[in-house]
């Protein structure tokens, strides 16, 4: 068992101000008037004896709503009975509340006052209880929402976030705070999306629950409970009852939002910096990919191209608008392409159109006076979008599609919209509005941490999350700044990057009817997977940040948001030939494989290095291989919410060996990865789970015997295998997706121990909502393998190779391969994927 090096001692001090525990003599609720309902009932919950104002008001009359919907989900709902709290609109995210899921996992509920606690309730699945508040008061405060539940000993709990963590949380001592932060990758603190969803692993079922609410809070692992500690809002529990943990994410992404259907050119390799000089040197970096061999889909352009870091600008000396035109017609010519960056924070300045038509347009965020709330961000004093006012969505469509009129280009980068903010508060306000800032902007940073009016609890909550801040307002725009429906950000602070990334995405889906857009965000919120694609943010070049990065992105498997992965080869500070040649081993299967860069650090384009440019070909020519199976695992997460990238206990659910691996990761359910994620290694310890597996490379057969088994990793080598029962789709790959796409396929039939395996490919175009598709199953007894399903797309590209592999011999077969008795190879075939077919394997 490997430590790793990340220290935790750092930030206790920083917590040192903050309580773990919250006890308090809250009296909890009783219930009346219970009424049914159609699939469940409502009821009054009356505060039970003295208000304990513990750091709020409490609220006297809520009322309790309780659906168990056929079976499978359980919403409780705890409401203010004058409905003054905030409540999350559908417009903003729409909750499916008719799911027509079906399941058999069998919930149930059941509840009672208890002597001293009051209510309080169960969720149970069968015979077992999957969350239990009985006994633990609930706390139903203006401010403070306080809700607990007992978990087994040592439970197994996944998800709730964003911040790198360990994918299987801490249930002794964890504290995962919501509070959407630019923060660079903090291990276990908060940063720049929050997702309240978490699944549980219990004797091998999964269930899940979901708290719908937007306030900043913590939610607390500890003492054998799960206790949420909420800002504000109302109760609205989901539960889901599994029970395989694909089950839970169907039935989370069921209710809050599909992922969006992607255009198939994202999966491929993509690079980035933070600090290209010129077009010039874009351009030699797209051309230095081309002469190394190494296939770039996207370039991606960071605000270097804007003209002093303004939104909807550009650099006239060093990107020239007609340049970056070209640069875009040369990248298509070659079926590349290319994404730029777009920030919600729009310079204050009187002679800057996209400030004066957004005060025009009464688009801006604004302060308690009505003026309009200024922060500070790259291009010094800047307003940000009111996501809320009438007028946001013509103001930023406006100025977007005048952006897309000069640069038409395949996909935005939509960043710092938690919303990122330099000072606290309005820091612009009482500044002339035609002072603006000498280029390159100084962030002020000599501005003391303000002392917050404490007296203000909306600056100020009584109940500190552990938001680690001098304040909850600092780095983002002050909580108590006005909406334009007259709510302050301190409700709604966790929507805005959310909100940016829905009007964002109706911009594009405009802009081009039927074409899948592609748009990356940073900050995020539940349902979010339906408008963006996400990035892991600004990591560190170190190789505790590559090992996280695995969990992080399975994180984003379980918050409904596929497409993702982190900055390869790290963002701060300067990465290193051993830990680049790593990073790309692990991020060539990313489902979003990006290398980023910051501004300071040294150049990292993976062609830097020979022995990272040659690790490049090998792990994405991998990958590239694998193309029309990463298609199908990411089609079938806009119909079922399923990850693209799953952690093994996902996949083997019963194996309490891998409860807490997080150093190996499957892409679907045929592929492993099991990387180097330490310097100087060059062997894996990697456990390899009770099932058949075959080496990518050379087809051996590894038997899993549910141990660990210690692989060969020399530097340009990453592990790969194929689990037998799988039939698994590949191509040749070729410089782009699109050319990978349209070749030839190798079938990869892998064997089970029984001599069987199935399999899927979905088809269609990769580019438009309404494309035809073609859904094809495959299914080998070892003698004969079958393809049918249903067939809409035409392709003309066929089945050109079958590889059968076995943990048996062929031999007497006339397409043995000589060399290795378990590999069985049919070629020169002609199978169409058309219609269905049936071949005899021998
Ligand atoms: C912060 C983002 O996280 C990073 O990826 C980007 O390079 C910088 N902003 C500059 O735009």
């Amino acid at each position: 068992m490997r430590v790793l090096a990340v220290s935790l001692l750092a930030f206790g001090a920083a917590y040192a101000q903050y309580s773990s525990s919250s006890s308090h003599p809250c009296p909890g609720y009783t219930t009346s008037n219970v009424l049914t309902i159609r699939n469940g009932f409502t009821a009054d919950l009356t505060l039970s004896g003295s208000p304990c104002n513990v750091y709020g008001n409490d609220i006297n009359d809520l009322v309790l709503t309780v659906t168990v919907e056929e079976n499978n989900k359980v919403n409780v709902l705890i409401e203010d009975a004058a409905m003054k709290q905030y409540q999350i609109p559908q417009s903003v995210v729409s909750l499916n509340r008719n799911s027509s899921l079906h399941s058999f996992a069998d919930l149930s509920f059941k509840y009672t006052d208890h002597p001293t606690a009051g209510f309080g309730f169960q969720v149970i699945r069968n015979d077992t209880i999957l969350f239990d508040t009985i006994g633990h008061p609930i706390v139903f405060e203006d401010q403070y929402l306080e809700l607990t539940s007992n978990l087994p000993k040592d439970a197994n709990i996944y998800g709730i976030g964003e911040g790198p963590d360990t994918f299987r949380r801490d249930v002794n001592d964890t504290i995962k705070t919501l509070w959407n932060r630019d923060a660079a990758n903090p291990y276990k603190q908060n940063t720049y999306g929050s997702h309240t969803v978490y699944m549980e692993n219990r004797a091998g079922k999964f269930h899940g629950a979901y708290l719908h609410n937007s306030h900043g809070m913590d939610i607390v692992l500890a003492n054998e409970t799960i206790q949420y500690r909420v800002l504000g809002g109302v109760l609205d529990m989901h539960f889901f009852g599994g029970p395989s943990a694909y089950d839970v994410i169907n039935s989370y992404t069921d209710l809050v939002g599909r992922p969006l259907p992607i255009p198939a050119a994202t999966l491929g390799f993509q690079n980035c910096r933070y600090g290209y000089k010129s077009i010039d040197e874009v351009d030699q970096v797209i051309a230095n990919y081309s002469a190394a061999n190494i296939p770039l889909e996207y370039m991606w352009i960071d605000i270097d191209y804007m003209d002093r870091t303004r939104d909807f600008t550009f650099d006239p000396v060093n990107f020239p608008l007609p340049r970056i035109q070209q640069t875009l017609a040369n990248l298509h010519s070659k079926k590349q392409k290319m994404v730029m960056m777009v920030d919600p924070a729009i310079q204050r300045n009187s002679t800057y159109g996209p400030y004066v038509r957004g005060v025009e347009s009464n688009a801006f965020v604004k302060n308690a006076d009505g003026s309009v709330y200024v922060g500070q961000v790259w291009p010094g004093y800047t307003a940000f979008p009111d996501w809320f006012a009438t007028n946001a969505t013509s103001y930023w469509h406006n100025e977007l599609s005048m952006f897309y009129e000069q640069v038409p280009l395949d996909g935005l980068w939509i960043d710092m919209n938690e919303a990122a903010s330099f000072c606290t508060g309005s820091c612009g306000s009482g500044v002339a509005e035609d002072v603006v800032p000498k280029f390159p902007w100084t962030v002020t940073p000599a501005v003391p941490p303000r002392i917050p009016n404490v007296n203000n609890t909306y600056l100020v909550p009584k109940y500190s999350i552990h938001n680690p801040q001098t304040e909850i307002s600092e780095k983002s725009i002050e909580t108590i700044a006005v909406h334009a429906n007259g709510v302050i950000e301190y409700h709604v602070h966790n929507l805005y990057g959310h909100m940016m990334a829905k009007n964002t995405r109706a911009f594009l889906n405009d802009l081009r009817p039927n074409v899948r857009p592609f748009l990356l965000g940073r900050s995020t919120f539940a349902g979010s997977g339906s408008y963006v694609s996400h990035w892991n943010g600004d990591n560190n070049s170190d190789w505790d940040e590559l090992y996280f990065s695995i969990s992080s992105m399975l994180d984003f498997g379980i918050f409904g948001i596929p497409l993702v992965g982190s900055d390869i080869c790290g963002f701060f500070s300067n990465t290193t030939e051993q830990l680049c040649n790593r990073w790309i081993e692990v991020g060539a299967f990313y489902p979003f494989s990006r290398v980023h860069n910051g501004i300071d650090s040294i150049p990292q384009e993976l062609y830097r290095w020979d022995s990272v440019a040659e690790s490049a070909r090998r792990a994405l020519g991998v990958r590239y291989a694998l193309l029309p199976y990463y298609y199908t695992k990411a089609s079938y997460s806009t119909i079922n919410g399923s990850p693209i990238a799953r952690p093994l206990i996902f996949e083997f659910p019963a194996d309490t060996n891998v409860l807490d691996n997080d150093s190996q990761f499957m892409i679907g359910e045929a592929i492993m990865i099991s990387p180097v994620l330490f310097e100087n290694d060059t062997s894996v310890e990697a456990y390899i789970p009770n099932s058949l597996w075959y080496d990518w490379y050379d087809h051996s057969v590894v038997v899993g015997a549910g141990k660990n088994a210690t692989l060969d990793a020399p530097l340009n080598h990453v592990n790969v295998h194929i689990r037998g029962g799988n039939v698994v789709p590949t191509q040749t790959p070729q410089m782009s997706v699109e050319d990978t796409l349209a070749g030839d396929y190798t079938l990869i039939v892998a064997l089970d121990s029984n001599f069987a395996a199935t399999g899927t490919l979905y088809l269609d175009d990769g580019v438009t909502y309404n494309s035809t598709h073609s859904i094809i199953k495959f299914y080998s007894d070892g003698k004969t393998l079958v393809a049918n399903g249903t067939y809409s797309h035409p392709v003309t590209n066929v089945v050109e190779k079958i590889i059968v592999l076995a943990n048996g011999d062929y031999t007497g077969n006339k397409y043995v391969n000589p060399n290795n008795t378990n590999e069985l190879i049919l070629d020169n075939l002609s199978l169409c994927l058309t219609e269905s077919w049936n071949i005899n394997l021998f």
